[in-house]
């Protein structure tokens, strides 16, 4: 029975409440609304997230994010109950890549090495070499023996990208973002005329039509950094607007300017599937401790290695 459901203080109280019964550690990406951004315990970008889940000693673990970022810390804490608050909080990305299609991928190329972006899922992680976020991509890449060919899944932008930033040629998975695909450059030029002093910062998941106008390239983190350690002012931001919740409490005298998508007049640079998670449903999800992640052991072991590999590279 939902029609119960305290409202407003009392039911930021009543999380509280049973984050501790539960024992309850609150995850929450930066993409997540601001007030979840607020409530969390830890908030991170993917790599930051998946080392707060492997380094957790709470019972529970509520992730707030989508569900490979679930799945990724069921993967690191068998034992530990690991709730997403929303089950339909997917990605285009993982989508975009099922592991029987880059199982037959890696068989038409039985040389190369498989490296895979950590937004996918567990099935097609156990497929892979290595997994790399877009913090750490560019030392994953350059950790790899020079002589073996490589593919790259699922996100073609990142795999371009890298592809210039470390000169290493590899075969791209053809994924994208639904929300970083769909950021207008005709939006960005005008932007950029109207603010000749802005800064552009641009996540790796962008198009490249995109991040060739970019000031700063780099993963959520790193773009929260740039906007502290920069000397600009004023920042036009090629990513999901969530992440200006903590530019915003970092330095609220700066000016954030979202980029927005082609089609100027909707919300389709937010990210539909991050956004499903609501304080209503956190709120459920510790409650009634589901939905919770179950996890094949065979397959958990399987993904769990080249997650490993990526995280002995510090
Ligand atoms: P990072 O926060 O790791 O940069 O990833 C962005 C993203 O799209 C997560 O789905
Ligand atoms: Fe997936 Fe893009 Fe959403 Fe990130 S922003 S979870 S890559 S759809």
């Amino acid at each position: 029975m939902n029609a119960t459901l305290p409202t407003g203080d009392a039911l930021l109280d009543a999380i509280d409440t049973l984050r501790e019964e539960r024992n309850a550690v609150i995850l929450a990406h930066y993409y997540q609304e601001p007030e979840i951004q607020d409530l969390a315990d830890f908030i991170g970008d993917s790599l930051q997230l998946a080392k707060a889940a492997r380094d957790t000693d709470a019972d529970v673990i509520l992730f707030c994010g989508v569900h490979f970022m679930a799945e990724t810390a069921k993967i690191l804490n068998p034992d530990r109950t690991v709730l997403i608050p929303d089950l339909q909080a997917g990605c285009s990305l993982a989508d975009s890549c099922p592991a029987d299609q880059l199982a037959a991928w890696k068989a038409d190329h039985p040389d190369h090495l498989v490296v895979s972006y950590i937004n996918c899922s567990a099935a097609t992680k156990a497929q892979s070499d290595i997994i790399c976020t877009s913090s750490n991509a560019v030392r994953v890449i350059e950790s790899l023996p020079p002589d073996r060919p490589v593919l790259f899944a699922p996100d073609r932008n990142l795999g371009a990208w890298l592809q210039r930033e470390t000169g290493r040629e590899m075969d791209l998975w053809p994924g994208t973002c639904i929300v970083h695909e769909t950021f207008s450059e005709r939006a960005l030029m005008d932007l950029m005329v109207r603010h000749p002093d802005a800064h552009v910062i641009a996540h790796p998941e962008c198009e490249p039509a995109i991040l060739d106008h970019a000031h700063y390239v780099g993963s959520t983190s790193k773009l929260l950094r740039y906007t502290q350690e920069s000397a600009a002012r004023r920042f036009i931001v090629a990513t999901e607007p969530g992440i200006i919740h903590q530019m915003q409490k970092a330095n609220p005298q700066f000016d954030y300017i979202p980029l927005p998508g082609q089609d100027e007049t909707c919300a389709c640079n937010e990210c539909p599937f991050m956004r499903l998670n609501t304080l209503e449903k956190i709120f459920l999800s510790l409650r009634d401790l589901e939905p919770a992640l179950h996890m094949d052991e065979d397959l958990r072991v399987k993904a769990l290695k080249p997650l490993e590999r990526m995280m002995a590279l510090g």
